[in-house]
């Protein structure tokens, strides 16, 4: 199949690129549109050309599977020209999205018409680009410098009426009838002529840039993209002639493309699509029905996970033990949801038909006629098997029994059912309806259906579910205490709880160890027997009453809006233990606290994948980045130890003493 057509309507001949899924512009599809306009121009019956799309969406960018590899076929940028030069109108007909590539490819045609539903963006900078085929120098031309540098830098798309209205487009078409007005329009231009994005002078004032950095700082910390766009627009501003910011944007473009950030956002895009893929099971397995949810806890974990499916409007009843603590959950759930309308999110009228799905019980009975059960009581086997042992007995067959459980063994919880093959894991994040990673567990009877099911319940209430197998921690957790580790250890010899967490918050993390053992909570785990000498740190500070920003210290000070600052009380603690634990302190580097905490995780992300526990290395990278706050930037533990390289990290973990995976060593060799 010819992935660009041509066909006549009258004087009018219609391009039509179909290159599922998206239509991107791989090198056929750009030899096509080039073939194509050639076409038209040598045909004198030909008055003015369309080029429109078949499928679900306009061109959604250049093919990014291409980039990195040997270029073939006509470069893009000659086909834009070949466009932009052409002596009859080229108009672009737009319906889905126009993004990246795609909205180039139309700001060089010499019209625009969209449907209504159409959303028309430059999403490069979420790959770690920037839209480097002239978009940054044509669209300020055509919206503004304001307009353009919101959409570079933030790669948010826009609605075709908001397209109108900024000039991105010239008209609307009906929605059902694209390809008809896009005719009938180019009709219109052919008297009107080849108009040129490019002759057309720079429209607003660059202040916008500076407060646009100003207000994204905290968020672009260490990225390169957002900065790379802004100084693109900038230069647009600057230059009168396109062709010095055309130039000025591909010395840029070339430097973000052969960096690492990009490749590490890029891998993240397909990463994060492969990880919703189950290996060995049927794209079309028949999913299970799930209308009806039940939660058991209503504490932090159960009522972040009932708010994601209240979000989607489905009913969730949740089971507590205690009035008292049924009325505190559902409460919270109601404040957090307020807090949300009161910042604009919601409407008071959509909280309420939420909390208004929400069924509370106190009988594990109200869970019969659930289709979903998920568990999120206390950390303990005990209890977990005593609960899904009830749940055996009271639901109806073929609803899912999942556990929120974060270490335990899902085998063992399974194995206290009747049904093993209907449990599985379904491991949230705190807060569990903001984070977006969800680990889908599954055990060792558990049903291809009901992990299928998981997956897409998953992704239905907008998480990113990966599959892990049942093992100490599954995925992330497992991974965690490796750097936990040897984090303490560093304490012990000398290093301070702050040079650690900021070589984390260097390397990109939102918070380091220290600050995020603060978060939790020290005490968590804690027996609380105070005539017991401590045997680590951790259990010194509790002693000390130091239970972490809950009390406003930990292994920092915390004031009332929870800033931290070194603690001399921390310190003199870690101190003596150090000194009753015979360590002599000594000068650590920053880059020795990278490889003794970093290398170890990467090391057990391949005994991870030795053992079967994840389906692949980049499902590791999806954990990190969206349950852990591993910059996007770094794409992830895996993708990062490619980078430092195997035989770098085998050495350096050999010198630690710590055992090396096999499949780590065989790559090193
Ligand atoms: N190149 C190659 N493959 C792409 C692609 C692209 N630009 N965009 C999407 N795909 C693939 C996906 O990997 C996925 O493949 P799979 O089915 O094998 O997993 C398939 O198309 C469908 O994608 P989604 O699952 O994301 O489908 P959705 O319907 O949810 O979303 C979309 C569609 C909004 C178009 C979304 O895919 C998207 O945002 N794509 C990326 C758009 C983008 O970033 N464009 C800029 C590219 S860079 C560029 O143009 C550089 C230029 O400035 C020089």
């Amino acid at each position: 199949m010819q992935s660009v057509t041509t066909s006549q309507d009258g004087e009018i001949l219609v391009l039509s690129v179909n290159n599922p899924p998206v239509n991107a512009l791989s090198w056929h599809v750009r030899q096509g549109i080039s073939d194509g306009i050639e076409q038209g121009l040598k045909d004198d019956s030909v008055k003015a050309i369309v080029i429109r799309c078949e499928g679900q969406t306009f061109i959604a960018g250049a093919d990014i599977t291409e980039f990195g590899k040997p270029p073939q076929g006509p470069d893009f940028n000659a086909v834009l020209n070949t466009i932009e030069t052409a002596t009859k109108p080229v108009i672009a007909a737009i319906h889905g999205t126009a993004l990246g590539g795609g909205l180039e490819t139309t700001l060089v045609c010499h019209y625009r018409i969209a449907v209504p539903s159409a959303m028309l963006g430059v999403p490069e900078v979420k790959l770690g680009l920037l839209p480097g085929a002239g978009g940054t120098q044509r669209l300020p031309r055509l919206v503004g410098i304001e307009q353009a540098a919101v959409m570079t830098s933030l790669g948010e798309p826009i609605s075709a009426q908001k397209a109108l209205d900024t000039g991105l487009i010239d008209k609307l078409a009906g929605e059902d009838s694209l390809a008809a007005d896009a005719v009938a329009f180019a009709r219109e231009c052919v008297a009107k002529g080849p108009r040129h994005t490019r002759d057309l002078p720079v429209k607003g004032d660059t202040s916008i840039i500076a407060k646009l950095e100003a207000e994204n700082a905290r968020k672009w910390k260490g990225f390169d993209a957002p900065y790379a766009n802004l100084r693109c627009v900038a230069a647009a501003a600057e230059n009168p002639n396109i062709e010095d910011g055309l130039k000025f944007e591909r010395t840029e473009f070339l430097k973000l493309m052969s960096g690492s950030q990009s490749a590490a956002q890029r891998h993240m895009f397909f990463a994060e699509r492969q990880a919703a893929k189950i290996d060995g099971l049927p794209k079309d397995t028949k999913l299970r029905d799930i209308k009806k949810v039940g939660v058991i806890g209503a504490g932090t974990m159960g009522g972040g996970i009932t708010m994601n499916f209240l979000q989607k409007g489905i009913p969730v009843t949740i089971v507590e033990m205690v009035q008292e603590n049924l009325d505190r959950g559902v409460g919270v759930i109601r404040k957090n949801y307020e807090a949300s309308a009161a910042k604009g999110r919601y409407t008071s009228e959509q909280v309420e038909k939420m909390m208004g799905l929400l069924t509370p019980s106190l009988n594990l009975e109200d869970l019969a006629d659930c289709d979903l059960v998920i568990e999120a009581v206390y950390e303990s086997m005990d209890v977990k098997k005593e609960v899904f042992g009830k749940l055996d007995k009271i639901c109806k067959q073929g609803a899912i029994l999942a556990s929120n459980t974060s270490y335990l063994d899902v085998n063992e919880i399974a194995a206290s059912t009747s049904r093993p093959q209907d449990v599985l894991g379904m491991h949230f994040f705190s807060p569990a309806n903001v984070m977006k990673l969800l680990e889908v567990v599954r055990g060792d009877k558990t049903a291809d259906d009901v992990l299928a099911t998981a997956m897409a319940i998953g992704k239905k209430i907008g998480k990113i579910a990966v599959v892990a197998g049942v093992c100490h921690g599954f995925i992330g957790n497992r991974m965690l205490s490796q750097r936990q580790i040897p984090a303490n250890a560093l304490l012990m010899e000398g290093a301070s709880p702050e040079q650690i967490d900021n070589v984390f918050t260097d390397f990109g993390f939102p918070m380091g160890p220290f600050q995020m053992a603060d978060l939790a909570g020290m005490d968590i785990g804690w027996h609380r027997d105070t005539s017991l000498e401590p045997t680590n740190v951790r259990e010194a500070m509790c002693l000390a009453g130091r239970f972490g920003q809950k009390n406003g210290k930990g292994f920092y000070d915390y004031d009332e809006k929870r800033n931290r600052t070194p603690s001399p009380e921390a310190l003199a603690i870690i101190e003596d233990f150090r000194s009753r634990s015979n360590m002599q302190k000594r000068e650590i580097s920053d880059q020795e606290i990278i490889e003794r905490c970093l290398y170890p995780m990467v090391n057990e992300g391949y005994l991870i994948l030795e053992e079967g526990k994840a389906q692949r290395a980049s499902d590791i990278d999806v954990v990190w980045i969206y349950g852990y706050g591993w910059p996007v930037y770094r794409g992830g533990p895996m993708f990062w130890g490619d980078l430092e390289g195997a035989k770098k990290i085998v050495e350096s973990l050999e010198r630690q003493g710590v055992k090396v995976a096999e499949s780590l060593k065989a790559k090193a060799a």
